[in-house]
């Protein structure tokens, strides 16, 4: 029942018109509910394993706030933050991190060459650009995996494998599968080191 709940408010936030977005409002929101606390300034996380959500595509971060809201995407310290949010404030701070200008990061460590090697060789093997576009960017619902903290990316990306993240899909669960804690570093690293 829960699901199919869930399910209802997912295709109902797919289908609400572009035009109500408003990214004013949602800076607003943001700082009523002090979103930057966490996820830095304009959304470019200074924080361990916090995400950076400036630049992500609007779609990606909607469906993410709803997963938060109705707890499906379970993360102790995102519930009070999506709390009650309406679909029009979801809607709002969507527009308004996706506005934000992502920015490659200026706290990523040096490039280890052996990593960058098995992490472009795994993305390939993978097909990763097949849907996060061939800069990483990310489109729609899915999300830019440039310029993003390599701690997250990386912490992630084992939730997805060992089945701890849900998402709108369960496609990243199945093509993580059979992959190496070494393999996933590798991949964090690579994907952290793009422009
Ligand atoms: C107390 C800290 C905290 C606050 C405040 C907070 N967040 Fe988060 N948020 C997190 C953490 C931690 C995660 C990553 C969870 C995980 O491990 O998957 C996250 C994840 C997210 C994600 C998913 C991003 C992705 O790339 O997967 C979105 C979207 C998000 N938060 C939006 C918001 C918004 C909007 C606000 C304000 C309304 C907010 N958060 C306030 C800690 C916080
Ligand atoms: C079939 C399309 C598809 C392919 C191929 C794909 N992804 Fe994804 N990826 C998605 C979607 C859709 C999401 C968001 C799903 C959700 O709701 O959790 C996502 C989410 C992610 C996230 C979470 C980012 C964030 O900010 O929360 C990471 C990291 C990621 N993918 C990395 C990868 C890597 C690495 C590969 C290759 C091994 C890959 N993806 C291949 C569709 C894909």
């Amino acid at each position: 029942m829960r699901r199919a709940l869930a399910a209802a408010a997912l295709a109902a936030a797919l289908s609400l018109p572009a035009a109500a977005q408003n990214a004013g409002r949602g800076r607003a929101v943001a700082e009523e509910r002090n979103c930057a606390q966490c996820h830095g300034p304009g959304g470019v996380s200074e924080m361990p394993i916090i995400p950076s959500l400036a630049g992500q595509p609007a779609e990606f971060l909607t469906l993410q706030l709803i997963l938060f809201r109705e707890s499906i995407r379970r993360v102790p310290v995102m519930t009070a933050p999506a709390q009650g949010l309406t679909d029009e404030q979801v809607e709002d701070l969507a527009a308004w991190f996706a506005s934000q200008p992502s920015t490659r990061r200026a706290d990523r460590g040096p490039a280890d060459a052996a990593l960058l090697a098995r992490g472009a060789q795994l993305s390939a093997a993978r097909n990763c650009n097949a849907c996060h576009t061939a800069t990483y960017a990310g489109r729609a619902n899915i999300p830019r995996i440039n310029h993003q903290r390599e701690d997250f990316l990386e912490h992630t990306l084992v939730e997805y494998r060992d089945g701890g993240r849900v998402g709108t899909d369960t496609n990243m669960n199945g093509l993580l599968y059979g992959l190496t804690d070494a393999d996933i570093r590798a991949l964090a690293h690579f994907l952290a080191h793009q422009e």
